[in-house]
């Protein structure tokens, strides 16, 4: 079976080719020079570069797959969730296209689509989902900080989620305040590197709560606070350093515990993570150790699939389709609010 996915809910532009499982290409074009400017995603800019970009992107991927259009038996896209006019882009697109060609329409729910994405790995980029075992998902971006239990392929539960701020809009937010420019998170791992993490002591928040719940927001106003207190620290590279070692500690320490505490508690034995901070050099590595302490198995997506990328929308619609899952119509809207449950 050979899909084209699309891939327009915030702010990268993606179309890729998946053929049985396969990744023949992912043209990922990136926005993030344009919302740099503005400190953040502008939702209109956003849906005004998909509809530039779509077409070249879907052209790219074609061609780099070597499949003509007349030779796709379905296609999909990203109904939700995210910015409803980004959505727009992409899914009208792919549901002309599938009307066109007469091919089933396939609607696929973003973040169920990054839970598989850590099943994808090899040079060319195959799923293999003949390993896969039920496991805890981390998903984790700039938008949403979301555990799920994926019992088996297509059945899964949300445990928790961010209350307030994701981790990856810590990072932003908390970068923000250091002077880094946005998105702060690559930058802050960088600067990390050469940083003491145990150099200065910030909350862990909920990390001692029972339930699988995050939050964030009170970690950034502590964060605003210490340096309305101590600007000083501002003019030194090191504590600069040493400040992002350690609130990148203590977003890592959170999220690392609370993703092993519901694995234990929900009988698997394995954890994946995805998601643009999955990116994220020191929550790799804390997760490996983690989990090779309590002898679970880890599959962290691949970095060029842990941000948004239409080879996961294409590799889910494959896997709904070969389950005989019915396709979406092509009278359905987006669904910008679409949380998975
Ligand atoms: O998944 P993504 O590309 O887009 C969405 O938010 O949907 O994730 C982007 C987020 C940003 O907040 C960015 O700062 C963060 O992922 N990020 C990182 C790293 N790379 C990306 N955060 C920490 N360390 C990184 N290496
Ligand atoms: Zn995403």
């Amino acid at each position: 079976m050979t899909i084209l996915a699309l891939e327009t809910s915030c702010d990268e532009t993606s179309a890729a080719v998946v053929r049985d499982g396969k990744i023949l290409s992912n043209t990922v074009s990136s926005q993030i020079e344009l919302h740099a400017q503005y400190g953040g995603v502008v939702p209109e800019l956003a849906a005004r570069e998909h509809l530039k970009n779509l077409l070249p992107v879907a052209t790219a991927a074609l061609c780099g797959a070597k499949i003509s259009a007349d030779q796709l038996d379905a296609v999909a896209a990203t109904q939700g969730p995210g910015l409803p006019t980004a959505l727009l882009v992409g899914l009208k697109a792919a549901q002309a296209v599938a009307f066109v060609l007469r091919k089933p329409f396939i609607g696929i729910n973003h973040h169920e689509a990054h839970l598989y994405s850590p099943w994808i790995s090899g040079n060319p980029p195959a799923a293999d989902f003949g390993n896969f075992q039920p496991n805890v998902s981390l998903i984790v971006s700039g938008g949403h900080t979301i555990l799920v239990l994926v019992e088996s392929e297509l059945k899964h539960r949300v445990l928790g989620s961010t209350v307030d701020d994701a981790a990856g809009e810590c990072f932003d937010k908390t970068g923000k305040l250091m002077g880094l420019a946005y998105p702060a998170g690559p930058e802050m791992d960088r600067l990390s590197g050469s940083g003491n993490p145990r150099a200065f002591d910030f909350p862990r928040p909920l990390l001692h709560d029972a339930g699988n719940d995050f939050s964030f927001s009170g970690l950034k106003t502590s964060v605003r606070y210490f340096l309305r207190d101590n600007p000083a620290l501002l003019d030194d590279p090191q504590k600069i350093r040493d400040l992002c070692a350690s609130i990148q500690a203590a977003i890592v320490e959170v999220l690392v515990t609370k993703t092993i505490r519901a694995a234990k508690r929900n009988g698997v034995r394995c954890v994946t993570a995805s998601g643009g901070v999955t990116c994220n050099r020191a929550l790799r590595h804390e997760l490996a150790l983690a989990c090779k302490k309590n002898g679970f198995t880890l599959h962290l997506a691949e970095k060029s699939l842990c941000t948004d990328n239409a080879a996961m929308i294409g590799i889910l619609a494959e896997r709904k389709l070969a389950q005989k899952i019915p396709g979406t119509s092509l009278d359905e809207d987006i669904k910008p609010g679409w949380e998975l449950a």
